[in-house]
């Protein structure tokens, strides 16, 4: 089989960009993204796509109508496919057995029983979403089980490792591409037809080719690592904070070992994000039906450090305003989970946020990239016993920092963007009320710069010097 026609089903933010790479870097194959979304499908047929992520708008600009296609009808699709990508969500189970951990198959069941009733040729079916190990099982059960003469399917797992904010990049030059599949002489050809696509870019010897429990497996443990060096270096700026060591000092003295490495070593309020959180949740909960209950334990730790960063630092905010803060006007900077993208998914200033409102703040909020009906929806989502339009009254949302800040009590950075470090930091300071405090949750501000304006610092794993109007009230 020759790899001409491919069908993605998810529209998201992997499948988009991913088969915009594909289309992009293959031309000989005609790409096609599907998703039972109707308003997601007319983004990505419009101007302004459904996703921010630097470097997106132009690739699909240059395939889209050429061998990229977005639509809602999936039947032809899949028909027509050689090869079918399986980008659905698996969100952690909001009910029933294993509430809370367990990643929710659904959607991906929901794709493989589609495809066993439409498909009328031979297909490979990839498993692109990130699922627990041995969820091509049960994709393979329900394909065979529909097998007709004509129709014969391989399941391979070909996980994803972009991330968001620079995806394009991370697709462009990936550290690896991992394809598992059966150890059978039909899986190998499979594997390598899946080869074939990646190699119009990627090098043979990044594409690393394994059986198809490892595969999946992988993908689940690089996100655990991931998540665990987070949280290991959050857990160090706590003891930098009580001794007056500087987490940015210790993180480059640690991160020249070249066993250890210098990325992911950015201490911060807590990392978010659609993943790290569902599939450790998903790996602890893995653990525990295998009966492996301190494996479960050592992993759930890194969620509950994370838990535990997010609350100190919104914690922190109300004790240095002097433990109270009903009815003080409180300015966040940043909603995304991090920069270079209007993802909100589990986020860190939605934590925060809900943490600081209920302490009775009123919240004024500036992101670069994040509608503000996503920050209501999220934040009345949090905290569903509030009256949604009770929440409306203590949150207003702003087009610019300069406004969010104006005769606020306290700056809360949430969002690494950029633009945080190049603000007017004095005119923001001569807005505000006084004393007036930033805390810098993503230590990206010049703190010592902030101190000489009159700021009151405060930032994660290091101790910032007091502006001399608290040491004067001291
Ligand atoms: P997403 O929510 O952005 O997109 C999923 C899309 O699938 C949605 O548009 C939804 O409408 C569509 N969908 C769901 N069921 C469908 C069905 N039966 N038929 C048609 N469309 C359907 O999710 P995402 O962030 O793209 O993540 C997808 C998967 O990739 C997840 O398993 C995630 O863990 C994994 N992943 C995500 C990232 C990331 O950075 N977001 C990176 C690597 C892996
Ligand atoms: C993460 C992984 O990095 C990807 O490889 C993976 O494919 C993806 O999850 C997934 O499976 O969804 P993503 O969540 O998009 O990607 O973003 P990251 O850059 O990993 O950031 C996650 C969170 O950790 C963010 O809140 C970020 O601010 C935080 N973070 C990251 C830190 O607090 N410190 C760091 O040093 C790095």
């Amino acid at each position: 089989m020759v790899i001409k026609k491919i069908c993605c089903i998810g529209a998201g933010y992997v499948g988009g960009p991913t088969c915009s790479m594909i289309a992009y870097k293959c031309p000989d194959i005609q790409v096609t993204v599907c998703d039972r979304n109707d308003e997601r499908i007319d983004q990505w047929n419009s101007h302004k796509l459904p996703i921010y992520e630097p470097g997106l708008d132009d690739i699909v600009k240059e395939c889209r109508g050429r061998n990229l296609f977005f639509t809602t009808d999936m039947d032809p699709a899949i028909k027509e496919a050689d090869l079918i990508f399986i980008s659905v969500n698996t969100p952690t189970k909001t009910f029933g057995v294993g509430k809370g951990r367990a990643a929710d198959l659904k959607f991906v069941e929901s794709c493989a029983r589609k495809i066993a009733s439409v498909a009328n040729g031979p297909k490979i079916v990839v498993e692109k979403s990130t699922v627990p190990v041995r969820s091509a099982e049960s994709i393979i059960n329900i394909l065979k089980a529909n097998t007709r003469p004509g129709v014969e399917f391989q399941v391979l797992s070909n996980p994803e490792f972009l991330s968001e904010g620079t995806a394009i990049n991370d697709l462009t030059n990936p550290d690896r591409v991992l394809i598992g599949g059966e150890t059978t002489p039909e899986g190998a050809r499979a594997i390598e037809e899946l080869c074939w696509v990646y190699s119009h870019w990627i090098n043979r010897d990044r594409i690393i080719t394994t059986n198809t429990w490892s595969s999946e497996l992988s993908k689940l443990t690089a996100n655990a690592f991931l998540a665990q060096r987070i949280s290991s270096i959050n857990a160090i700026s706590m003891v930098c904070e009580a001794t007056g060591a500087d987490i940015t000092e210790v993180a480059k003295a640690i991160g020249t070992d070249s066993r250890i490495g210098p990325k992911f070593l950015q201490a911060s309020v807590g990392f978010g994000g659609s993943c790290f959180q569902k599939d450790l949740l998903n790996l602890v909960y893995i653990s525990e039906c295998l009966n492996l209950s301190e494996v479960a334990a050592y992993w759930q730790q890194v969620i509950d450090m994370n838990e535990y960063q997010k609350s100190r630092f919104a914690g922190k905010v109300v004790e240095r305003l002097f433990n109270t803060i009903t009815d003080k006007r409180i300015a966040m900077f940043g909603f995304a989970f991090k920069k270079n993208t209007g993802d909100t998914r589990e986020s860190p200033a939605i934590y925060v946020s809900k943490y600081l409102l209920e302490e009775g703040a009123k919240l004024h909020i500036y992101d670069p990239k994040v509608e503000e009906k996503q920050i209501f929806f999220d934040l009345v989502t949090m905290m569903p016993t509030e009256d949604p339009e009770g929440v409306k009254e203590l949150v207003k949302v702003h087009s610019d920092a300069y406004s969010a800040a104006k005769d606020a009590h306290a700056i809360v950075i949430c969002t690494e963007w950029d633009e945080f470090t190049t603000l007017d930091y004095q005119k923001i300071y001569d807005s505000m009320l006084k004393p007036a405090f930033l805390f810098d949750g993503r230590k990206i501000c010049d703190h010592e710069a902030l101190v000489k304006i009159g700021f009151h610092v405060e930032t994660i794993g290091k101790r910032v010097s007091r502006s001399p109007l608290l040491r004067v009230m001291a």
